[in-house]
């Protein structure tokens, strides 16, 4: 039998359990929280007292901090880019309207919150130039993504499990910093859509697991395939009004590993859990190739970890269009 029709088996057999995922995974729309909840409130008298508090509050910040939360909003708010290519994946139909477009959907729901939250925060904090970041989100739901998964579900969901969990570290770590900075309410609010990351990195490398054990091999390929060609961050097309693509991108990364918030370390740490999660070491029926792809992954992290001990991140900061420095403290 062709691969792709064991694939979409696999997928037909794990879509009988969606609605168990929906429940187990998401939260309902009643009981989960919206960003009105973490904003001010606009319908309340006390709405301008509250912008003011949130603007005095966010001229503590520095720079390189303005540099990450613009770069994390502008990821979060291509979400258009990552629910298309979702619904593209071999198993999902959005036509019959499958159990697999219903975990997307609902999936999309959740996240929408994120850069909905942070793209009102930012607006409100008058710290940013907002019609820059609003041209950047633009160019990059314009150049789309490449995370070079195919329509492959194994290689997505190693992608999404990946990313879900790089994003809950790096919400976490800016949740750390705006209350090291006295920002409780901002703190808070990114501590809400890492609390959603960490859900989602629990479902999607669920389904892995569940894939391990119904079609080793395959997936093992497919895990190795990814690591092998690096997982790349979904705002890898980023670029600002005049640039082309590849500065911003690099320049938002080293920006990131300055201040802690998503580094080299981390990369090879994820990778680590998720050898430990989908207990690699310990699967069984391999076939030779896959034994050998086995053999890849499991070194790959001290391999990786050896690199990222001679990169070099620059001190200086960028020139992001995005931030005027002149107005965020140096
Ligand atoms: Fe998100
Ligand atoms: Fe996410």
């Amino acid at each position: 039998m062709a691969l792709h029709n064991v694939r979409l088996e696999v997928m037909q057999l794990l879509e009988k359990k969606i609605d168990m995922f929906v429940d187990k995974f998401l939260v309902p729309v009643e009981k989960t929280w919206q960003p009105t909840d973490l904003l001010p409130n606009s319908q309340q008298e006390t709405f301008m007292d509250e912008v003011t508090e949130l603007r005095e509050l966010a001229k503590e910040l520095p720079y390189d901090f303005w540099v990450v939360l613009v770069g994390d909003t502008i990821t979060e708010e291509a979400l258009p880019t990552y629910e298309s290519w979702l619904m593209e994946v071999e198993g999902v139909d959005q036509q019959n309207a499958n159990g697999w477009s219903k975990w997307i959907r609902h999936w999309t729901g959740e996240e929408n919150r994120h850069g909905d939250a942070l793209n009102k925060y930012l607006y409100l904090s008058g710290r940013v130039d907002m019609k820059e970041v609003e041209r950047t989100t633009q160019y990059l739901l314009n150049d789309g993504i490449d995370i070079g998964t195919q329509k492959d579900p194994y290689k997505n969901f190693v992608y999404t499990s990946f990313q879900e969990l790089a994003t809950n570290i790096s919400h976490n770590r800016v949740a750390k910093l705006a209350k090291e900075h006295s920002n409780k309410p901002l703190s808070r609010m990114c501590m809400m859509i890492a609390g959603d990351e960490m859900r989602h990195y629990t479902a999607y490398s669920e389904f892995v697991k569940e894939i391990f054990a119904l079609d080793p091999s395959e997936m093992m390929l497919a895990f190795s395939y990814m690591m092998k060609h690096k997982i790349v961050m979904p705002a890898h097309f980023l670029r600002e009004t005049g640039h082309k693509i590849g500065v911003a991108f690099e320049e938002f990364s080293n920006t990131a590993q300055r201040l802690g918030v998503y580094t080299a370390q981390d990369y090879v740490d994820i990778l680590r859990r998720l050898l430990k999660r989908w207990e690699i070491d310990s699967i069984t029926g391999l076939t030779d190739e896959a034994e050998r792809a086995r053999d890849f992954v499991m070194a790959l992290p001290a391999r990786l970890e050896r690199i990222g001990q001679r990169m070099v991140i620059p001190e200086e900061s960028y020139k992001f269009k995005w931030v005027n420095p002149a107005v965020v403290k140096g």
